[in-house]
Parts: C-alpha cells; structure tokens; sequence
C-alpha cells in the first residue's frame, strides 16, 4: 500500500493530517488547518525533496551574544595550547597517529590530568586490558587519578555504559577496533570506522560529553585511517615524531575552538610523555661549530616561533639520476628551489646528489623555509658555512625573488633569546626595532647568493 501522504498541517501545532478538518485534532484550536502545497514541481513528485514540505526551522542573527565555553585545562601546557586554550565541553576531538608513536600512553596521562581537574573521565581501550592500562596507569605515577576504565569494543554496550554514567570526558582508544552491531563489516573497515565514529560522536553532542577519539593511521588500504572521520569531528590533531627520536609533536590541523597549526612538543621518557616547553632549545642542542651544510631557520609552528636545523649534503652522483632525497620537508618543494637556484642563479644541481634533511626529526611545512633550504643547499654544494649566529627566512617565487613572510618581529625574538645575534630576511619584511638582531635584508636569491657565497 503507497505510503498516505501528509498534505495539510495545523499551523499551531505543526500536527500533520491526510485531510482537512475545520479543528485541530491534536491541540484543538479552529481553522488552523492549511493545505501544504509542495515546495517545487520540476521531477517526479515523490523523488524530489520539495515534493512535499517539511517543518519550518528557527533562525537567528548574529549579533546574540554568546559566552565563550568555559574550557577545562589539564595542566599539560602543551596540550591545552593544541587544544585552543583547554578542553570544550561536549567537543569531539580526533587524535591520530602511527601505532606505537604513543597516543595511549598520551590520552592516559591527559584522562588522568582532566578526572583530577575535576572532570568525570572514562577510559574506553578496545586494544588493551584493563589490567594492562591500570599496570602503565601505575608506571606513569598515575594509579590514584580518578579515571574510569572500560575494556569494551561493542558500541552498543559502551554507548549504553555512558549513557548511564553520565561522564564529561570520554577517550576511546582506538575507533578501529570498535564494533557497532547494525554494520555488518568487520572491525576497522571503512564503513565500521566510519559508523562508529558517527554514533559516538552524536550520542556525545547530544549527551554534553566531550569525546577523545584516537586512531591509528594505516599504511594498507584494508584498514580505514582516522583521515575518514575527519569531518565529523571539531578538532583533528596528529600526534607525529621520528620512532628514532625521542620527542613527539602533536600538532592541530583542524581545530574549530582554536588556532589549526598549533603545535604540542613533548618528549618520550621512562615515565611518560613530558613537556617540552622550548622546543627550539631542543632541535638545536647539537650545534658548537658552523658546518656547511647547516642552516638555522627561524620558523612560525602556529602561533609559536620554533628554530630548526635544515641539513644538506651534495655530493656527486655515482648513477646515471641523481638522487633528491627529503626528510622533514616537502620533495617537490626541494625541487621548485633547485629548479631556481638553477635557471635565476646559474648554479646547477645535475649530476648532484641532493640530501635535505630537518634535524631532530621535525616536520616543516612553512614556504618561508624555501630561503633556508636554498641555503643549506648552496652552502653544502660550494662547501662554505654560513655563520653559527645567523637564521634564514623568507619564501622563495619562481622568478627567483623573496617574498617576505608574517611574523618577523616574532621570528627574530626567538632567535634572538636562543643567542642568535643576526638574520637574513626578505627586503620587504616589517620587523620592529626592538629585536636587537642584526638584519640582512635581500631582494632577490641572486642578491643572497652573493652576499653569501660571493659570486657563487
Ligand atoms: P603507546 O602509547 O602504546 O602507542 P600507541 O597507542 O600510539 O600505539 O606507546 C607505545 C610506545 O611508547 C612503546 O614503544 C613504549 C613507549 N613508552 C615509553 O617509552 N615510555 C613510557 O612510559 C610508555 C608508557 C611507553
Ligand atoms: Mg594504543
């Protein structure tokens, strides 16, 4: 039998009938009753939506004030700086990463911080026992934090769990091995991830539950990464690092409460992850004497200025293709910059093999570092040392000229702090005078090459 369809609605009450009548049967009230009339008659009228109206949704202006959320802060500095000042309530929040990287142990310590500070916390690991969370609950000094633990991966039940314990914070660890029983794929795929995810985070929205999703970022295409739920929550942040390397970033690349790009910089020690409240001290603390090769460049990771080593080596090529190899930074970037260097400056890289690297295992992805790495390129290859006490800075144009790049003034005071006492620096960039630094201001890469390198 097709479906009755609505045709006449009472304007009081919005109460839907199939026919008219002169009184509202549900709220009683005369002559209320009027045809609905459908929105538009291009199409088929049952395929289009505006076959047949629905209701009428409140609208608002701008100018109501609202207060600003009154945000939690875990007392880790780096994290509530990534998180935009602190923890919103009833905001989702995607933490991703690559396995082992240390996103448990993270999310533990940070549940731990927020329960102290007062909020109710549940811990949901779908990976581990609650025997083993609570033995590096214990390791990390943290056995007495009032968090909830739950070894669970049926949603049904967790959802169901949450509904009754009425938590402020939840952390699920990890949406890839949680299992929602009305999707029949198994754990992990894309249509469970992504399921999962959507249950979750509207069952937190409407429950006033803030919610930390973690998830792994997969290399094989059987498993969804956490890139598919990107777009259901607030805040994205990607917790990176070198697994040679002690330090991690933990960095915002979607943050609807605060700044994206904000980065987080923490250290993997015996008992945890600690704060790194100066990263830049740490991405130098290995310089003594000038190496050709090295660069300092004085970058913008968010709203906080970091310095960071860029390392080239050049070296003739032994194969027929020269290599081009990039950590830290992008590899089509390094070739635009050998591409200039090449045509605006005459100075080939053919027959070259090209190493870049940033050092202590940081990621860059700034074009004000394009000066720095040219640097470090031509210093390498004519085997000359830019001097220990200088930073670089400045985006490079195709046409081979220097672009000037924001935040100079913050650029050149961290430099300075960290016992820079001189900076090269696009013409046309607006620093202040307090900064002390002695500025070499260049036009033009050719005008850098020869200033630097002489003739080149
Ligand atoms: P983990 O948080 O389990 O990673 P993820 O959840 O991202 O998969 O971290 C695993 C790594 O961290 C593991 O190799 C051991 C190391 N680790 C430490 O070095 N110190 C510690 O205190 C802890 C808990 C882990
Ligand atoms: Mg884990």
């Amino acid at each position: 039998m097709a479906k009755a369809q609505v045709k006449y609605t009472c304007s009081a009450c919005a109460a839907s009938f199939t026919k008219w009548s002169g009184r509202c049967d549900s709220c009683g009230d005369w002559n209320t009753i009027v045809e609905e009339k459908p929105l538009s008659t291009s199409g088929p009228a049952k395929k289009t939506l505006g076959g047949m109206r629905g209701k009428q949704v409140p609208l608002s202006d701008l100018s109501t004030k609202e207060a600003p959320p009154p945000r939690t802060q875990c007392g880790m500095g780096e994290l509530d700086r990534v998180l935009g000042g602190g923890l919103v309530p009833a905001s989702a929040i995607l933490v991703g990463g690559d396995p082992g990287i240390g996103k448990s142990t993270l999310m533990l310590q940070a549940a731990a911080r927020f329960a102290t500070a007062g909020l109710k916390t549940i811990y949901v690991s779908g990976e581990e026992s609650s025997a083993q969370v609570r033995m590096r609950a214990q390791r990390l000094g943290l056995g007495d934090a009032p968090v909830q633990l739950a070894a669970e991966t049926n949603l049904r039940d967790i959802l169901t769990t949450l509904e009754t314990e009425a938590p402020d914070l939840v952390v699920i660890d990890s949406i890839q091995t949680m299992w929602a029983d009305n999707v029949e794929s198994a754990p992990g795929s894309v249509s469970q991830v992504r399921a999962a995810a959507h249950e979750i985070v509207t069952f937190a929205k409407s429950r006033n539950v803030a919610v930390i999703i973690v998830g792994h970022v997969t290399k094989d295409g059987q498993l969804a990464g956490p890139r598919v739920v990107e777009h259901m929550v607030d805040t994205v942040l990607y917790f990176e690092g070198e697994r040679g390397h002690h330090f991690r970033l933990l960095r915002a690349v979607k943050n609807r409460f605060g700044p994206a790009q904000e980065i987080g910089v923490f250290e993997m020690t015996g008992d945890g992850l600690s704060e790194v409240t100066n990263p830049s001290a740490l991405f130098l603390s290995e310089r003594d004497k000038p190496t050709a090769g090295s660069v300092v460049f004085a970058g913008i990771e968010g709203t906080r200025p970091v310095l960071v080593e860029f390392q080239a080596l050049v070296a003739p090529s032994p194969n027929a293709q020269a290599r081009r190899t990039v950590v830290g930074w992008d590899g089509g970037r390094l070739s635009m910059i050998l591409a200039v260097l090449e045509s605006r400056c005459g100075i080939p890289f053919a027959g070259l093999d090209v190493y870049l690297n940033v050092a202590g295992g940081m990621k860059v992805s700034e074009p004000a570092a394009d000066l720095a790495v040219a640097a470090a390129l031509l210093s390498a290859r004519e085997d000359t040392a830019i001097p220990k006490d200088c930073v670089v800075f400045g985006e490079l144009s195709l046409s081979g000229g220097l672009r000037p790049v924001n935040q100079t003034e913050n650029r050149l005071k961290e430099a300075q702090k960290l016992g820079f006492s001189s900076a090269i620096a696009p013409s046309r960039s607006k620093a202040g005078d307090g900064t002390g630094m002695q500025i070499r201001y260049m036009d033009d890469l050719v005008g850098f090459v020869g200033e630097v390198f002489g003739a080149g």
